[in-house]
């Protein structure tokens, strides 16, 4: 008879635009997750906000019950965040009718991408839930999410990135020829404009001329209030997954070559077309250099547990830059995050383990911090 099993609580969905990708991510999670270590609870979160539990997630994923998901009537469909009954309520969720008394979670795994659940949101929750997580605590998962002040701390760093200029949406509303003027004589064309705080390439678009710069700001300021534009390069694009707490390590370095004309959300997830190259055809010191800097960038927005570094490789200059991270990346089989761990010698299932240690690790440290005089 194996040890007890490690209790998972496998959040995903939410409230975002990615929300359709979480679930693909969570599925790939659920398949690849090992049953005689672990028993996962699927936790689903509606469009709406509203928390799922029992059988209710499944329907979120149609396929999920027959991934491994095991039925358990009257196991499966109790959780609580925290072994404190003072906070078991802490999120009122649907079939908790059924609450089996000591429903506590061991470790959680948030595969929610973008708003409320990569952004410090949920992690924020987590933490006064006092529950190991599996990724970035609020600070990092914050600034992983806002493109300007992730920016400010590579540049603290110095690590290269692309000149930008950032505006309210009520500066923009104000003023808006004065704002194109400044960004016309500063960054030129193209340019690309995009909301500070989302993902998925969502609300993101590319202005060859003024006014595709207009609308471009318009769309990006329906989704954000705050909104960045970048000078446009011409580059290849590369990427490279994180692994670790204080001593993290970098992968090997991988291409995306976009379908479109650049990499939209048609190019990430509808088209099908866009590939994925591991390892990248760079030059050995240039992928040197990305994983260096990827490793920088990690502690520097004091990301924990996992994270993919994206960069920008100039075409005519060679120089590398880096874009951004992305501190929940996608998570199915066939997303970069997995596939560039697994070139460098890890697998799916093994990564997943790592994963989970790194939750608990961390979780384990936090409590030795004094919390009194
Ligand atoms: N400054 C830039 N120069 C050239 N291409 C860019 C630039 N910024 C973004 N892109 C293109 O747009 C895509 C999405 O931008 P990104 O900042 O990565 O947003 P997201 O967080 O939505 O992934 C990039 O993968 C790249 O193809
Ligand atoms: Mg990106």
């Amino acid at each position: 008879m194996a040890g007890k099993k490690i209790r998972l609580g496998l959040i995903f969905g939410g409230r975002s635009g990615e929300h359709e990708v979480s679930l693909a991510s969570a599925k790939s999670v659920i398949e690849n997750l090992d049953k005689d270590k672990y028993e996962v609870v699927p936790i689903g979160i509606t469009k709406e906000g509203t928390w799922l539990l029992g059988t209710e997630p499944a329907r979120l994923i149609e396929t999920a019950q027959h991934s491994g998901v095991e039925e358990e009537p009257g196991e499966t469909t109790s959780v609580t965040l925290t072994g404190d009954p003072r906070l078991r309520r802490l999120i009122p969720v649907q079939g908790s009718e059924q609450l089996r008394d000591n429903g506590a979670l061991d470790v959680i795994i948030p595969v929610l991408h973008g708003t409320y659940g990569e952004d410090g949101a949920l992690q924020g929750l987590l933490e006064m839930a006092n529950v190991p997580y599996v990724g970035c605590g609020v600070l990092g998962s914050a600034l992983g999410m806002d493109k300007e002040k992730m920016k400010m701390v590579f540049q603290a760093v110095g690590l290269p990135i692309v000149d930008y200029l950032v505006y309210r949406r009520n500066q923009w509303e104000r003023s808006p020829e004065t704002i194109m003027d400044a960004i016309e004589q500063r960054l030129g064309y193209p340019c690309f404009v995009k909301p500070v705080n989302l993902g998925s390439s969502v609300g993101i678009n590319k202005a060859h001329e003024r006014h595709e710069l207009e609308h471009a700001i318009n769309v990006a300021a329906e989704y954000d209030r705050k909104i960045i534009i970048e000078r446009g390069i011409s580059c290849r694009e590369l990427e490279c997954a994180v692994l670790g707490n204080d001593e993290p390590i970098a992968s090997v370095v991988g291409e995306v070559i976009a379908s479109n004309e650049f990499y939209d959300y048609n190019a990430k997830y509808i088209d099908n077309k866009s590939q994925t190259i591991i390892p990248a055809a760079i030059p050995q010191p240039t992928a040197e250099e990305v994983r260096r800097q990827a490793v920088t960038a990690f502690l520097a927005l004091d990301l924990s547990g996992l994270a993919r570094v994206d960069f920008f490789l100039d075409r005519e200059s060679g120089q590398v830059y880096i874009n951004e991270v992305n501190t929940l990346p996608g998570f199915t089989q066939i997303s970069m995050y997995p596939k560039l761990w697994e070139a460098s010698g890890l697998s799916y299932a093994e990564l997943m383990d790592r994963l989970i240690e790194l939750a608990i690790e961390r979780h384990e440290d936090k409590q030795r911090n004094r919390t009194s005089l």
